[in-house]
C-alpha cells in the first residue's frame, strides 16, 4: 500500500489551498453525548464571545516560520485558512432525542447559567436517528435508530442524511467526527480487507461490521472527511483506509487523547528522554458519566483497554532499551462510578528506577473533566481536516496523531505516542501545507519544540 499521504509528502512547494468559502458543516455521531454536547455548546459560547479556546491548538497556538527571531511566530489561524468558528454549522445522530441543550445539561459538565444563555443556539438541533445495534454497545439502547434491510441500505440513508444536511444548511463542505460510544472489541477479519468484500458485507449483513464502520463508510462515499474519536476498530479497517485513498477522502483516529493517557505520554516522553527505567505502571480512574457506564461491559473495556495500553510501548522502545523497559508491568483500569458524573479522577503509580538501579516511586492524582479536554480536540479535528481537504491531503492523516491515544498509520508502521514528536509532526505538515521549509530543530531552532510555537 502506499504512504497514505503521499499524494503531497514529498512536493514542498504546493499549489495554493482553496480557501473556505461559505459554512462548515460538522455533523456528529453521538449528538446527544457528553463530549458532542460540551464541544457544540463550548463552539456557540466562542461566538457569543462567553468564553475562551482553551486547549485548542487551531485558536491559540502559534508557528514558526523561517529562522528564530526573524519575527514573532504568528497565530495558526492568522496564517492558515481555517474556517472560522462562526462559521460552524452542527448536526448528528443519536439514538436519544436530546437536542444540544438537553444533552449538555444531562451531561452535567457545563453550568446551566452558561447553558441558558445559549438554549436558542442549542435547542435548534435535535439528531437523526442513529444507525445502531445493540450487540455492538451492550449497555445503552434507545428509540432513535434507523431500520433498513441490510447495512448498505443504511449507509445510504446516512448517505442521504449528508446530502440533506448540506441542502438544508447551503453547505459545501461538511466534516463527520464520531463521538458515540465505544464498540465492543472486534479484530479486522476478511470482510474488512478490501472494498469489494467490505462492501458484499454490508449487502450480507455481515455481523462483523459495525455501525461505526457505516458511517466511516458512508462518510467517505459522500467525500466528507471523517475522524473517530473512540477505540474502535472502524475508519482503520483496511478496506476503509483504501476507500478513503480512492475516493480522496481525509481521515483520521483513534479515540482522543484527553485525561490519564495525554499525562501518561507526557511523562512517559519525559522519563524516556532522561532514560529513567520503568518497572511498572499501575493506573486506575473512576468515572460516572454515560461513557464510563458503555465502557462497564468488559466487550466495550477490552477496546479501551487496547488502545490505552498501547501508548507506552512505542515510547519506551522495550527492544532498544531492554536494560530499562523490557520487563515493565502495565496495567490499566477503569471504574464505572455514578457519582462522579463526567469528573473523573485518576490515579497513577509509576515505579522507576535511577542511577545503579535505585529504585523510586512517581504518584499522580489526576482530578480532570474529560469533555473539558475532548471539546477543544474536536474542534482541532474539524478545523484541521477540512484544511487537508481543501490543500488535496487524503488518506490517514498521520499528523493528527497529537489527537489520539492510538493513533492511526494505515500503512503498517508503527504509530507515535510521544506527545511532543507528535506536536513537531503536525507542525511540520502545516509547514509543508504552506510550501515552507521544514525546520531542522538544530542549533537555536529548538524554540519551537517547547514553545509549541
Ligand atoms: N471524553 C473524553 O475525554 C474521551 C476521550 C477519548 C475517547 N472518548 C470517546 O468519545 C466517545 C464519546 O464520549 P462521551 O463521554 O461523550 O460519551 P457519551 O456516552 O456521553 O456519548 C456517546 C453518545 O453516543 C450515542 N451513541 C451510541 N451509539 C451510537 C450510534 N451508533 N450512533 C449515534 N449515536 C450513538 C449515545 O447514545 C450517547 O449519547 C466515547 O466513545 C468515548 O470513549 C472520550
Amino acid at each position: 500500500m502506499s504512504t497514505p499521504t503521499d499524494n503531497r509528502a514529498n512536493n514542498q512547494k504546493v499549489p495554493d489551498i482553496d480557501m473556505p468559502e461559505g459554512n462548515l458543516g460538522v455533523l456528529l455521531p453521538g449528538f446527544s453525548g457528553a463530549v458532542s454536547s460540551t464541544f457544540v455548546a463550548g463552539v456557540e459560547a466562542l461566538k457569543k464571545g462567553l468564553g475562551s479556546p482553551i486547549g485548542s491548538l487551531t485558536q491559540l497556538g502559534t508557528i514558526r516560520f523561517g529562522k528564530k527571531n526573524d519575527t514573532e511566530p504568528p497565530r495558526i489561524k492568522e496564517v492558515f485558512p481555517l474556517a472560522e468558528v462562526d462559521d460552524l454549522v452542527f448536526g448528528g445522530w443519536d439514538i436519544y432525542h436530546d437536542n444540544s441543550y438537553e444533552a449538555a445539561l444531562k451531561a452535567g459538565v457545563l453550568e446551566k447559567s452558561l447553558l441558558d444563555q445559549l438554549e436558542g443556539e442549542l435547542n435548534k438541533t435535535t439528531p437523526m436517528p442513529a444507525v445502531f445495534e445493540n450487540k455492538f454497545v451492550k449497555n445503552l439502547d434507545g428509540p432513535n435508530k434507523k431500520t433498513g434491510k441490510t447495512k448498505m441500505h443504511l449507509a445510504e440513508q446516512l448517505i442521504d442524511d449528508i446530502g440533506s444536511f448540506k441542502k438544508d444548511n447551503a453547505l459545501d463542505r461538511v466534516v463527520i467526527v464520531w463521538c458515540a460510544s465505544t464498540e465492543v472489541f472486534i479484530e479486522p477479519g476478511d470482510v474488512h480487507d478490501t472494498i469489494e468484500k467490505f462492501e458484499s458485507g454490508l449487502k450480507e449483513n455481515h455481523p462483523d461490521i459495525s455501525p461505526s464502520m457505516i458511517y466511516a463508510y458512508a462518510a467517505i462515499q459522500a467525500g466528507v472527511p471523517f475522524a473517530n474519536g473512540a477505540p474502535n476498530l472502524s475508519a482503520d479497517a483496511p478496506a476503509l483506509v483504501e476507500l478513503s485513498q480512492a475516493e480522496k477522502v481525509p481521515i483520521a483516529g483513534k479515540d482522543f487523547k484527553t485525561g490519564q493517557t495525554l499525562m501518561k505520554t507526557i511523562l512517559a516522553s519525559g522519563l524516556k528522554a532522561r532514560l529513567i527505567g520503568i518497572d511498572g505502571w499501575f493506573s486506575t480512574n473512576i468515572l460516572g458519566n454515560r461513557d464510563g457506564q458503555v465502557l462497564d461491559d468488559p466487550h466495550s473495556f477490552k477496546t479501551k483497554e487496547e488502545s490505552k495500553l498501547s501508548v507506552l510501548d512505542s515510547i519506551f522502545c522495550p527492544e532498544r532499551y531492554p536494560e530499562l523497559y523490557s520487563d515493565y508491568y502495565h496495567k490499566v483500569c477503569i471504574n464505572y462510578y455514578p457519582p462522579r458524573g463526567d469528573a473523573k479522577e485518576a490515579w497513577d503509580n509509576i515505579d522507576i528506577f535511577g542511577w545503579l538501579g535505585y529504585p523510586m516511586q512517581i504518584k499522580v492524582n489526576f482530578l480532570c473533566r474529560d469533555s473539558i479536554l475532548a471539546a477543544p480536540i474536536v474542534l482541532d479535528l474539524v478545523l484541521l481536516l477540512d484544511l487537508a481537504q481543501r490543500s488535496d491531503l487524503y488518506g490517514v492523516q498521520q499528523w493528527l496523531s497529537f489527537y489520539f491515544k492510538s493513533p492511526m498509520t494505515g500503512d503498517g508502521t508503527i504509530p507515535v505516542h510521544d506527545v511532543f514528536q507528535q506536536v513537531i509532526k503536525l507542525k511540520s505538515m502545516l509547514r509543508q501545507i504552506k510550501g515552507e521549509d521544514l525546520i531542522s530543530h538544530l542549533g537555536l531552532d529548538y524554540e519551537d519544540l517547547y514553545d509549541i510555537g
